[in-house]
């Protein structure tokens, strides 16, 4: 119990089916209830990398080619192609947000959920639940460091150390 009253990190991501159906404001809303606060938000594509490292416990499963598709947008075409990413911070923010997110498969999700109220199976069986969010302390932690760099997010979530990048060519505006 004590647990679950202690100050935590949350990585969402709004997944494209939420760009599609236009829910953005409308989840972000719901979220709202939770009382937590942004720390960080992003706009961006998913690679196959990224992919494979947000659902590396999923690689081998014989649905992850039509779960890329769907988790990049590829299924939605171009426009669509991007997911919205955010961390969120706050008491018992892993919980909080699971429950107004509800279950992760949308059939089973209570209907007044994110999840029950959006979301839906696709003919190819994959789940378009319109939302992650990190399922423990431990998930967070792995899913916030793969989406974020510690210059992105306004506060100090982990330890960081200084690397000398001297050498290295950025992009920057002309
Ligand atoms: S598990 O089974 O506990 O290891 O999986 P879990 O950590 O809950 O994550 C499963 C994610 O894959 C998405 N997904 C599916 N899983 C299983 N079967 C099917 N058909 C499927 N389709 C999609 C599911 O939505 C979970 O992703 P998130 O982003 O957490 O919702």
């Amino acid at each position: 119990m004590e647990n679950q009253q202690k100050h935590q990190y949350t990585l969402i991501i709004l997944k494209p089916d939420a760009l599609v159906k236009s829910l953005t404001g409308n989840i972000i809303t719901r979220l709202s209830e939770a009382r937590l606060r942004i720390t960080a938000a992003r706009v961006t594509r998913v690679s196959k990398e990224l992919a494979e490292k947000h659902y590396a416990h999923l690689i081998d499963k014989p649905f992850f080619s039509d779960l890329y598709d769907y988790f990049s947008g590829k299924v939605y075409g171009g426009e669509y192609e991007r997911v919205l990413a955010f961390v969120y911070e706050g008491e018992d923010a892993i919980n909080r947000v699971r429950k107004i997110a509800g279950q992760t498969n949308p059939n089973d999700a209570d209907p007044i959920s994110i999840r029950g109220a959006y979301g839906r199976i696709n003919k190819k069986g994959i789940m378009e639940n319109v939302i992650h969010c990190s399922d423990s302390e431990e998930s967070a932690e792995k899913e916030i460091k793969l989406w974020f760099a510690p210059d992105d997010i306004i506060e100090e979530v982990y330890p960081t150390v200084i690397k000398d990048m001297s050498g290295v060519q950025a992009r920057v505006w002309a």
